[in-house]
């Protein structure tokens, strides 16, 4: 089944749970939208698992453009959901439409997503104005790490919810179909999701959310340099790929890879005319 904007609405008011995860090329979006996902975030998170970067800020509108590209041929049915970078709609509303409407252009989007509440409101009208579906996103906003003094969860004095519940209502206001909801207080995410009436997608914001939303390299064990308190890891992967790599390295090593059966083979007849 086709995931769209209307479908992700439906969703909520069905009481049926939405499932995201980020994929960044063409293999990887093709197993995780075959397994039946709804969504695909092509996030600037690309910034720390595909660059090696320490935070997303360093992330292009290119960037985001190049992996929506290769994701969109992988993914046949799941919602694709391009992530604007830093600095890329905050300058001008008008900065903000030409960049949303290049991912959704050149990328293959049929989304965009950005960081902020009130403070991009106007931004996120614009876009949508231009009938590009925008998603939020409230809370630990990666790309305010230097403003935040840090990844610290948000949301955990009462003011600080009351903003979150008044920022996503604006979101809703502004026209925004969805909104992620990161690292908040599980207590603090259900208000916003009863707020509003377009589906919130949750990461370390509690079961209450009409949905979640992983980074697939957490989720399946593949990066390690650190394990956020609301990462679980369903597989391994990062194992069975060093086990793999070494059998690889050893075979190499013993001439025990590539066998007959990988090898290609010319004519007897042909080959003694070279001697
Ligand atoms: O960039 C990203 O992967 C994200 C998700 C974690 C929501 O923004
Ligand atoms: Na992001």
């Amino acid at each position: 089944m086709k995931n769209t904007v209307l479908s992700f609405k439906e969703a909520k008011e069905e009481g049926k749970k939405l499932s995201m995860l980020t994929a960044y090329d063409y293999s990887m979006a093709k197993i995780i939208d075959s397994c039946g996902i709804n969504g695909i975030l092509v996030g600037d998170s690309l910034g720390m698992v595909i660059k090696g970067d320490e935070d997303t800020l360093g992330v292009t509108v290119e960037d985001i453009i190049y992996h929506t590209r290769a994701v969109k041929k992988g993914a046949k049915n799941a919602l694709i959901v391009g992530d604007m970078p830093f600095l890329s709609y905050h300058v001008s509303i008008e900065d903000a439409v030409r960049n949303a409407g290049r991912i959704v252009k050149e990328g293959g989007a049929h989304a965009v997503k950005l960081e902020g509440g009130a403070t991009v409101a106007k931004q996120v009208k614009a876009i949508v104005d231009a009938q590009i579906p925008v998603m939020g996103h409230l809370g630990l906003t990666p790309q305010s790490v230097n403003a935040f003094g840090g990844f610290k969860v948000q949301g955990k004095t009462e003011e600080a919810a009351r903003k979150l519940i008044e920022d996503a209502k604006l979101l809703e206001e502004a026209g925004a179909f969805s909104i992620v909801l990161e690292g908040v207080p599980a207590a603090i995410a259900k208000l916003i999701t009863e707020a509003v009436s377009i589906p919130t997608i949750g990461i370390g914001a509690g079961v209450d959310c009409d949905g979640q939303i992983l980074v697939y390299q957490d989720m399946l064990g593949m990066f390690d340099d650190f394990v956020p308190k609301f990462v679980k890891q369903y597989a391994n992967t990062g194992k069975v790929m060093r086990d793999a790599i070494c059998e690889y390295i050893e075979e190499v090593e013993n001439c025990s890879f590539p066998e007959q059966k990988h090898t290609f083979k010319i004519d007897e007849e042909e080959l003694k005319k070279l001697y």
